[in-house]
């Protein structure tokens, strides 16, 4: 089952670069990324619209493109040089993927780029050639108090996380962190080329799915900025977990829903992860600081609910059930159980607290 290292190198990954996702609504979406959200729209017609954060030189960050169905068109990075591409088409040949190259792009803006399913489902692209626009960095009087300013890493379902974290090593990424159990099971684990804690992340579930697109303010601020607009919007309903702050990652977070239900993560201040030797860290699944550090509970469709991803025909990739333990069995289920010290025992939370971590408990 485990999918084999293939001798052709792996293309050189810069970092993630750009989401295409299919929307059902195209006036409703334009209104929450561009509206409440701030993206700066590149370029928009009747099918879709182009979206980027303000500190990004390249056309877009985000694809927003209607259709029939909800989903994940494509995973975008960019590579670092145009030789790269050929690297990618041997690479995912190797594996026996369908690899799709189109010299005019897939995507306004983007020239020659790759486009593979890859061995876990998921529809990846590879790109060199950008057009360059206006670098909106210095431009403060564009800028919200919950500005966007770059695309900071995508967060994929699937089911079984150790073999799709040796695919992604082929394919040049690090671990940073992880999540496990005393039983060897992982559940979650982010990964990186650009030096920051992850440019994606795996996460255990029914999968292929996106789980989630994340962009990144300055400052913690900026982030409760957000919160207070979609309350002044009567949009508090947007908003699905969070603010808080992470404990894997390190970063102040909050997770909202778009108007397809797709989650969108707001992100900011992780670290730096781009020494040889940086080191891997990893979190106990029972640690209930590990995903709020605050200890704060996750809700359950945070754990249950992603989106479909998309084959190159545009059809909805068919969704493999996990088997290895959820997460959300092991800590929020009947028999879950999260402690905050490691040393106590499981009655140690007060009971106010175990109503949070346990279904049915406040009952
Ligand atoms: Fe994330």
């Amino acid at each position: 089952m485990s999918i084999p290292t293939p001798t052709a190198p792996p293309p050189d990954i810069v970092r993630c670069a750009y989401l295409d996702l299919v929307v059902t609504d195209l006036a409703a979406s334009r209104d929450f990324y561009v509206d409440v959200l701030g993206l700066v729209v590149t370029y928009e017609d009747a099918e879709a619209v182009y979206l980027r954060s303000l500190e990004e030189f390249i056309h877009h960050n985000l694809v927003l493109r209607k259709g029939p169905v909800a989903a994940a068109a494509a995973f975008a990075y960019r590579v670092r040089s145009p030789e790269e591409l050929d690297r990618a088409v041997a690479f995912y040949r190797e594996l026996g993927c369908r690899v799709e190259r189109r010299a005019e792009g897939f995507t306004r803006g983007v020239g020659d780029s790759v486009r593979v399913t890859d061995p876990l489902g998921f529809p990846y692209e590879f790109f060199y050639d950008v057009e360059h626009v206006e670098r909106l960095a210095w431009r403060y009087d564009l800028h919200t108090p919950g500005a966007l300013v770059r695309l900071d890493h995508f967060n994929q379902v699937t089911p079984d996380v150790p073999r799709a974290v040796r695919y992604m090593e082929d394919l040049g990424f690090r671990v940073t962190e992880d999540i496990q159990d005393a039983e060897g099971t992982t559940y979650a684990a982010w990964m990186r080329r650009k030096p920051t804690v992850h440019d994606t992340a795996m996460t255990g579930g029914d999968g292929p799915r996106l789980h989630h697109v994340a962009f990144a303010t300055h400052e913690k601020h900026n982030i409760i900025a957000i919160c207070d607009k979609l309350g002044a919007l009567r949009q508090s309903d947007r908003i699905e977990r969070g603010p808080g702050r992470h404990g894997v990652s390190n970063a102040f977070y909050l997770y909202l829903r778009d108007p397809d239900g797709h989650r969108v993560e707001i992100y900011t201040q992780d670290y730096w992860t781009g020494d040889p030797d940086n080191p891997v860290v990893t979190w106990d699944v029972h640690d209930n600081q590990r995903r709020d550090w605050w200890g704060n509970p996750v809700v359950p469709s945070w754990y249950t609910e992603a989106s479909p991803v998309l084959d190159l025909d545009g059809n909805p990739q068919p969704v493999v059930a996990r088997t290895d333990t959820s997460e959300m069995a092991v800590t929020i289920g009947a028999d879950g159980f999260s402690y905050t010290r490691p040393e106590d025992d499981e009655d140690a939370l007060p009971s106010w607290k175990q109503g949070e971590y346990k279904l049915g408990h406040q009952l």
